[in-house]
């Protein structure tokens, strides 16, 4: 203990309470003891101090899987009702990767006058002509084997079913529409025990020029989100590029069931057409299909929605400098690319957006260059940016590993301030949210890997409060908890691991876990318009073992919160408080609402992991 912490000690002990400093120095020569029959740190707030004003919001992030889906998941009505009972502000929306069929709305690129279809075993083909009122005019390819190609250039493979093409021209030609099961019963088996697909190539009578695109699983779990967000600012991010915008040596063979995992969906590095255009273009449409009932694709057909929903922010694409190995030049390109594409196919000059979604560290490049407004196309809008952060741990299994998650908290709160040196020089006007910030413990996504024990709930929630907390001293504008639904590896469903240490929903039951009900807890209190945060100091000194920070509104209302960051039992005093309500998640509040206590005694015990909201009684009680 320095001198300064001394007299700042001295002086709080003499303003708030009775307790002698020794205590405080015993408590700083003894903080990695059990805390068992310790004495109580003191939280000594001094609440006509102002420390700073609060602009941070608690939110959270929804990303797709299948879980999620009207069409797969069990829990699909549970988990949109808790979403809308957060009644949570600038909730990001990602419609992710890991299923293709989720998240692109453009799978296979279009293909002028020839229609091709490209399915694994068991899976259907189906063919239309029906666009000009056509019908199936010629196969000019079909294999069910081990063929390759992209439409226009099929070749044959090795294995092959001889009479693939007879059997598609009796079943197809003349007919408007034509559905072909990829089976050997209907083909022969060509080669025992391969992996084989059908690829067929067809024209039509008269021509028309065909593309893919399929919105049935966006649209659903887009709908379920906007209507269960409906009210509220929210973030929209349709993450992922179709991949074969991107030069491919071979094309990306995508899994033809939607509730299968591809992690390697997003390839390639450099785009086929260069200036971005065709970029700007998918996006455009996208946005249109939503928002403007429809668009125009590639050869000037129209395709209607009647969609007419809006939302505030669209943010563009998700840590691209892993999947596409994007440098920060291709990015701001692409950004601007975008922004004008939206704009090129809905005339939306309102649409706000969100810039990089960064997934690593210290990348402070990337901000130097992006935040610089020259370095975009003129009228280019940097309304604001994202980033994001996950403590690590090593155990999947030791709540005591989990004590570190808030020192590595800490480590991300320099490269916050470093990100707002750059943001205040360059761009000040440009807004924050760290849209992904949660816990990934390790094995994640391994099939089988052994399930957390349920105070990891606890760990998980009390660093999204501590982060949320610490992330608010330095003024960044939101704080969202990642995310609302993940899953261990589900075999009764055929479902792979999604992140389930990610998870605010307890995937068996639907029901909110820890960090749903600390998400929801923050949602609730926090108040934007009227807090600030009041200097508040606890004999915790090096602050291993508690976190607590008073807030105090125009309206003279006054909260205090409270983290354990120890898995093991602490008491705090806060004087004051008596006559207080607090409420309180911890293990015991399981998958429940915070305990709502009506404190009789300034002592207070948080149970491990604990986060407390203390209502403070009205000060003429004082
Ligand atoms: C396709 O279905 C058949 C018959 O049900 C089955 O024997 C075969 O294993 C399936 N193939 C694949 C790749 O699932
Ligand atoms: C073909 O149509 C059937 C019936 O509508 C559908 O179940 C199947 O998913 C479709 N196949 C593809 C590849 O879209
Ligand atoms: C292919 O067609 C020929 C003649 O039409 C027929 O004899 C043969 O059985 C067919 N083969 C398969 C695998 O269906
Ligand atoms: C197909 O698209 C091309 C290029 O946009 C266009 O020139 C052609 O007329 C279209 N053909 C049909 C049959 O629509
Ligand atoms: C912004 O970018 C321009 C053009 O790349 C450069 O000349 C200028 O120095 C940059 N400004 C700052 C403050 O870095
Ligand atoms: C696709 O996946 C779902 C969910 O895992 C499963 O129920 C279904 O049987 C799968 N379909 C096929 C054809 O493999
Ligand atoms: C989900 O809730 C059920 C019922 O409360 C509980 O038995 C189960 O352990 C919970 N699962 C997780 C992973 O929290």
């Amino acid at each position: 203990m320095n001198i300064v912490q001394y007299i700042m000690v001295m002086i709080l002990c003499h303003l708030a309470c009775t307790i002698s400093l020794t205590l405080a120095l015993y408590e700083s020569e003894k903080l990695h003891n059990d805390r068992a029959n310790a004495d109580p740190f003191l939280i000594a707030v001094y609440w006509t101090t102002h420390d700073y004003d609060l602009h941070t919001v608690a939110s959270l992030q929804v990303v797709t899987n299948p879980f999620a889906t009207r069409e797969f998941s069990p829990v699909h009505q549970q988990v949109f009702a808790n979403l809308k009972q957060l009644n949570a502000e600038y909730t990001r929306y990602a419609v992710w990767f890991p299923y293709p069929k989720l998240a692109v709305a453009e799978l296979d690129p279009p293909s002028g006058i020839f229609q091709c279809g490209n399915v694994g075993e068991n899976f259907s083909i189906n063919l239309s002509c029906e666009q000009n009122g056509g019908v199936i005019s010629q196969v000019d390819f079909a294999s069910y084997g081990t063929s390759t190609g992209t439409c226009g250039q099929l070749q044959q493979g090795a294995c092959h079913a001889a009479n693939s093409s007879e059997i598609i021209q009796r079943v197809c030609i003349g007919q408007k529409t034509c559905s072909v099961p990829a089976t050997s019963d209907i083909f022969g088996d060509p080669c025992k025990g391969i992996p084989k697909r059908l690829l067929i190539q067809i024209q039509c009578n008269p021509p028309q020029n065909n593309t893919y695109y399929n919105f049935n699983y966006l649209d659903t779990m887009l709908q379920d989100f906007l209507d269960a967000t409906d009210g509220h600012s929210r973030i929209i991010s349709f993450s992922t590029q179709p991949n074969w915008l991107f030069k491919l040596d071979t094309p990306h063979i995508y899994p033809d069931n939607a509730s299968l995992t591809d992690w390697r969906y997003p390839v390639g590095t450099e785009l086929v057409d260069d200036t971005m255009h065709a970029l700007g273009d998918y996006y455009g449409r996208l946005v249109a299909w939503y928002t403007r009932g429809g668009f125009i694709d590639e050869y000037g057909r129209k395709h209607t929605s009647n969609y007419d929903y809006n939302w505030d922010y669209t943010e563009i694409f998700n840590e691209v400098e892993s999947e596409h190995s994007m440098n920060v030049e291709f990015y701001t390109r692409a950004y601007d690319a975008v922004i004008q594409g939206i704009r090129r196919h809905t005339n939306n000059y309102d649409m706000k957006y969100v810039g990089m979604a960064l997934g690593g560290h210290n990348e402070f490049g990337w901000y130097r260059y992006f935040l610089n407004h020259s370095n975009h196309a003129p009228d280019i809008p940097l309304d604001m940016i994202s980033y994001h952060f996950y403590a690590l741990a090593n155990s999947r299994t030791d709540p005591n590993d989990w004590e570190s998650f808030f020192s590595q908290l800490d480590g991300f709160t320099f490269e916050v301030e470093q990100i707002e040196e750059i943001r205040k020089i360059l761009s000040p006007e440009t807004r924050t949210t760290i849209d992904e910030l949660g816990v990934i413990l390790p094995d994640d996504n391994t099939p089988g890997a052994p399930q957390f024990p349920m105070v990891y709930w606890n760990a998980a929630a009390a660093l999204y409060a501590y982060a949320w907390a610490r992330i608010s001293r330095q003024g960044i504008d939101v704080v969202g908890h990642s995310q609302l639904l993940g899953y261990p590896e589900l075999p009764d469903l055929q479902l792979q691991p999604q992140y389930p240490s990610v998870s605010l929903l307890n995937w068996t039951t639907g029901e909110g876990t820890a960090k749903y009900w600390t998400t929801k807890l923050l949602i609730e209190t926090v108040d934007i318009d009227n807090d600030q945060a009041v200097v508040t100091e606890t004999t915790d000194l090096q602050g291993q073992n508690i976190f607590s920070q008073a807030f105090i509104g125009k309206n003279g209302r006054r909260w205090v919160l409270i983290i354990n960051k120890r898995y093991a039992n602490i008491d705090v005093f806060l004087p004051g408080c008596t006559g207080g309500q607090m409420q309180i998640i911890n293990e015991a509040s399981g998958f429940g609402p915070p305990t709502e206590v009506t404190l009789e005694l300034s002592k207070i015990t948080l149970s491990p992991f604990a986060v407390a909201v203390v209502h403070m009684p009205p000060v003429d009680i004082e």
